[in-house]
Order: structure tokens, then C-alpha cells, then sequence
């Protein structure tokens, strides 16, 4: 069976050590929307090559975690300090650890997608910011496909998800620009003899949502 696409050198090839559309840009727009302070600590879910939890220690001296499941993504990273193998919905960390959770182009992939809200819900201090980024589906589709283009789901559906788990939307914006430019750089990267990825699939798109863990006291 073929390995998953974040897994292919194709996608390193495509996205450098940021394996999901639109790369730093959306990891620093959600970094500075949320006024991101040195010292917070900050978790990173599906962190992959640990390319955003790099970033977050480096230009905003954030005390910085990852957790990923994959060993062969993990043996990847050359300094891995401070990542850890876990998987999202079972996160091993105490209540309220963190000012801030990163999911890129992770939670469709988790296999219930509410029960890893309610867990980033759990390890999120009051008031805690979480950053989503992910695929969205135009319209709603059935599949037992299990690449992140076929597991996307409607906005709406996320929207609600989120609500249901306790959490408040700050910020909502499409970046299907991104997929789009990341879908042209791996046919371009994978040329004529794979379809690399159905990510460029017409009726997907690609969002950042900024939420807020509902709460009486101040993350800062
Ligand atoms: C598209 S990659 C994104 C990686 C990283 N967030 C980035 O943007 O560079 C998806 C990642 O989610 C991880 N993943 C898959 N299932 C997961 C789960 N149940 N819990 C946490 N991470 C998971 C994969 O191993 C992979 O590293």
C-alpha cells in the first residue's frame, strides 16, 4: 500500500518542511492576530517535520511542543526537542497546559474529529486560542477514501463542531489559493507519471479559523 501523501518525498519536494498549503504565511497571520507573546506555551498537533513549532521558538519565542504519531515523520527532524509521539486525541499533557494549539491540515485527518476538539479543548487554558487550518469541502461528500482531500468536510459542518466543543470563532478566512498553489507545485513536482494528490480537485478549498476556548480567566 502506498504511504500516506505527507509521507512522499514528493510533498518535501512541493512544500519544503511545511507540508500543508500556504506554509508560513497562515502559521504567522494566526500568530500575530492572536498577538502571540514570548514564553506562551504553544502546542502543535500532526506537527510533522516540526517546521511551525521552529517557527513559533525562533521569531516569537514561544515555549514550543509538538506531538505526532509517526515515527517516520519524527525520525525525519534532525533536532526534536520538545516533539513528542502522540497521537491528537490523546494528547499527554494536563488540563489547561497551553495559551495556544496549532492543527495544520491535521483534524480531518484525525479519525473523529470531535473528539480531538473536546481533547485541544481540555489541554487549552481559559481563553486559550486554538488555530485551525485545513481543506474544506465545497459541498458534502461520501467516501471511505482516507486522503485529507477526500475526509474534508463542509465549513459549516466545522463551525458547529467547534461550538459544540466550547469554543468561540474570532477569525475566518479562505486561503484556497494556497491549495491551489500547492496542488500545481506537486503535479509539477510528481510530473506525468503520478497523480500525486487530488487535493487540486475541484469543490475543496482551504481554511484558517481563529477560535477562543470559552473561559473566565486571561490566557496571557
Ligand atoms: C498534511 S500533514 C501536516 C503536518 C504539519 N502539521 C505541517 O503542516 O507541516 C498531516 C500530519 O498529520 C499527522 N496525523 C495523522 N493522523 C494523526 C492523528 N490521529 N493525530 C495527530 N496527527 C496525525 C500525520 O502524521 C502528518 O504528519
Amino acid at each position: 500500500m502506498q504511504s500516506p501523501l505527507w509521507e512522499q518525498p514528493v510533498l518535501r519536494q512541493a512544500a519544503g518542511r511545511t507540508l500543508r498549503p500556504g506554509g508560513f504565511t497562515i502559521t504567522d497571520r494566526a500568530a500575530n492576530f492572536m498577538n502571540l507573546l514570548p514564553g506562551w506555551r504553544v502546542l502543535d498537533v500532526g506537527c510533522g517535520l516540526g517546521a511551525t513549532v521552529g517557527r513559533l521558538r525562533s521569531r516569537y519565542g514561544a515555549s514550543a511542543f509538538g506531538v505526532e504519531p509517526s515515527s517516520s515523520q519524527l525520525e525525519l527532524v534532525e533536532r526534536n526537542t520538545g516533539l513528542i509521539q502522540a497521537l491528537g486525541t490523546e494528547l499527554p499533557f494536563m488540563d489547561g497546559s497551553f495559551h495556544a494549539l496549532f492543527c495544520e491540515c491535521v483534524l480531518s485527518l484525525l479519525p473523529s474529529p470531535k473528539s480531538g476538539l473536546k481533547e485541544f479543548h481540555r489541554v487549552l487554558r481559559p481563553n486559550g486560542f486554538l488555530v485551525l487550518s485545513d481543506l474544506y469541502a465545497k459541498d458534502s461528500v461520501q467516501s471511505d477514501d482516507k486522503s485529507c482531500a477526500a475526509r474534508a468536510i463542509p465549513l459549516d459542518e466545522t463551525r458547529s463542531a467547534l461550538h459544540g466543543a466550547g469554543f468561540e470563532i474570532l477569525l475566518e478566512e479562505d486561503h484556497s489559493a494556497s491549495l491551489k498553489q500547492l496542488a500545481a507545485r506537486l503535479l509539477f513536482s510528481a510530473g506525468a507519471e503520478s497523480p500525486a494528490c487530488s487535493c487540486g480537485r475541484r469543490g475543496l478549498g482551504y481554511y484558517l479559523m481563529i477560535v477562543q476556548k470559552r473561559g473566565s480567566e486571561h490566557a496571557g
